[in-house]
């Protein structure tokens, strides 16, 4: 490969880079220009070109003074809102968590590893094609991976997090929006990095909101251009719980889309056995606790499995059934007085519950389980089943 191949070479490398501040330019897009200059400058760097960057940030520079506090001009500050000084946008460790498994289901791990394998190669891809950030928007209830995704996708890319949460982004002074939203992509294109954008709903109740709203909408619009202008030096990943406030054109703008739900009953088992570890159940006892915790998220076990292995290690005995039955119970109903249950409760209750169990389902309720369930004696548990099985009427009156 001659000198003249090498040229051409390392003039493919930049063109992205001069098209987007040609571009901004034409549009009279200053913060384009700006974002981008940077970041070519960084690019010449890192190529080795140290006397070209310098003249283009020192060119950036003498042009910036009036508009930015100085510190806000350098990567790797985090931005913070123009009004009460909080970060915009925080750091979140990933590497060596080891965090327990994400449990999702076959076709979700497609989308996610799909994901991943061409976020691996999208950084190195050397074309001319312009192409923004790579997205994936992940919806579904509180609780249920999502958060967690954006550390499993970071952890695998080795790249760093950041989490935006829009709602803090979005103010009700323009001013601040506008200049919160110009920090947030500054430093975006500036920081090769995986940006989680949370609370990602917060945009669209911006945009349906009716009134005075609509400079703040050209604001927010304003943002999804950024978004879409954002280079492939940055993996975009969003999050919200209200996916139905989310328009057509907003979901346009993400390459990959990922639904979340509630744990299947697997799932759940499987979560009671990797959150409680090292305290072991059999796989009998996690099928009891995966079926009971119908309708818990991940994080409800999550919280529950924390609870019972603080007391392993406060009591240093083994944890049984029965202990994880009333935290269990305590949560599904919503109640505040654990003292209220279990361990207090009425013969005609537990009667009833263990009636409840045998119908839902009598070969995982056997007696034995129940017994332990219940903390009762076989004896105690049979007796009870027996006497709820005539006496309905008696349990009514
Ligand atoms: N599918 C899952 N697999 C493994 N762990 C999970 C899963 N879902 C939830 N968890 C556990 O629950 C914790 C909290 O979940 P996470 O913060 O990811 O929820 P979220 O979907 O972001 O909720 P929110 O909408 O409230 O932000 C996680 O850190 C993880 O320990
Ligand atoms: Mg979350």
């Amino acid at each position: 490969m001659g000198p003249h191949n090498r040229l051409v070479e390392s003039e493919h490398r930049f063109i992205n880079e001069l098209v987007r501040i040609v571009n901004g330019a034409l549009r009279l897009d200053v913060d384009k220009v700006r974002n981008y200059t940077a970041f070519l400058a960084e690019k010449l760097e890192a190529d080795g070109q140290k006397s070209s960057a310098d003249r283009l940030r020192k060119l950036l520079e003498e042009n910036d003074n009036q508009l930015r506090p100085a510190e806000v001009r350098f990567a790797k500050v985090l931005p913070v809102d123009s009004e009460s000084r909080f970060p915009l946008i925080e750091r979140v460790k990933v590497k060596g968590m080891q965090e327990p498994p994400v449990q999702l289901l076959q076709p979700q791990w497609d989308v996610v590893n799909e994901f991943v394998s061409v976020a691996k190669s999208y950084a190195s891809l050397d074309t001319n094609e312009l192409s923004g950030a790579l997205s994936l928007l992940m919806y579904g209830p509180p609780g249920t991976g999502k958060s967690r995704l954006a550390r499993y996708i970071a952890d695998e890319l080795g790249l760093e997090l950041y989490v935006a949460r829009l709602d803090g982004l979005i103010s009700s002074y323009l001013g601040s929006t506008s200049k919160n939203i110009r920090a947030l992509f500054d430093f975006a294109a500036k920081t090769p990095c995986v940006l989680f954008l949370d609370e990602f709903d917060a945009i669209a109740k911006v945009r349906s909101d009716g009134q005075e709203l609509g400079e703040l909408k050209r604001v927010v619009n304003s943002f999804l251009q950024n978004l879409d202008t954002l280079g492939r030096q940055s993996i975009v990943l969003a999050a919200t719980n209200h996916d139905a406030l989310l328009d057509a054109a907003v979901w346009r703008r993400f390459a990959y889309r990922l639904a979340l739900q509630l744990p299947t009953p697997d799932q759940r088992a499987r979560m009671w056995a990797d959150f409680l570890d090292p305290v072991q159940f059999t796989d009998r006892e996690l099928a009891v606790l995966g079926d009971l915790s119908e309708g818990f998220s991940g994080s409800d076990i999550r919280e529950i499995c924390a609870r019972l292995r603080r007391r392993y290690f406060a009591e240093k005995k083994p944890l049984q059934l029965s202990d994880a039955f009333p935290v269990l119970q305590n949560l599904a109903l919503g109640g505040k007085d654990e003292s209220r249950f279990v361990s207090r409760l009425a013969d005609k209750d537990v009667v009833a519950i263990v009636h409840a169990l045998r119908e839902r389902d009598p070969r995982l309720y056997s007696l034995a389980t129940l017994a332990d369930l219940l903390g009762l004696s076989k004896a105690t548990a049979q007796r009870l089943s027996k006497r709820g099985g005539e006496g309905e009427g008696a349990a009514n009156g």
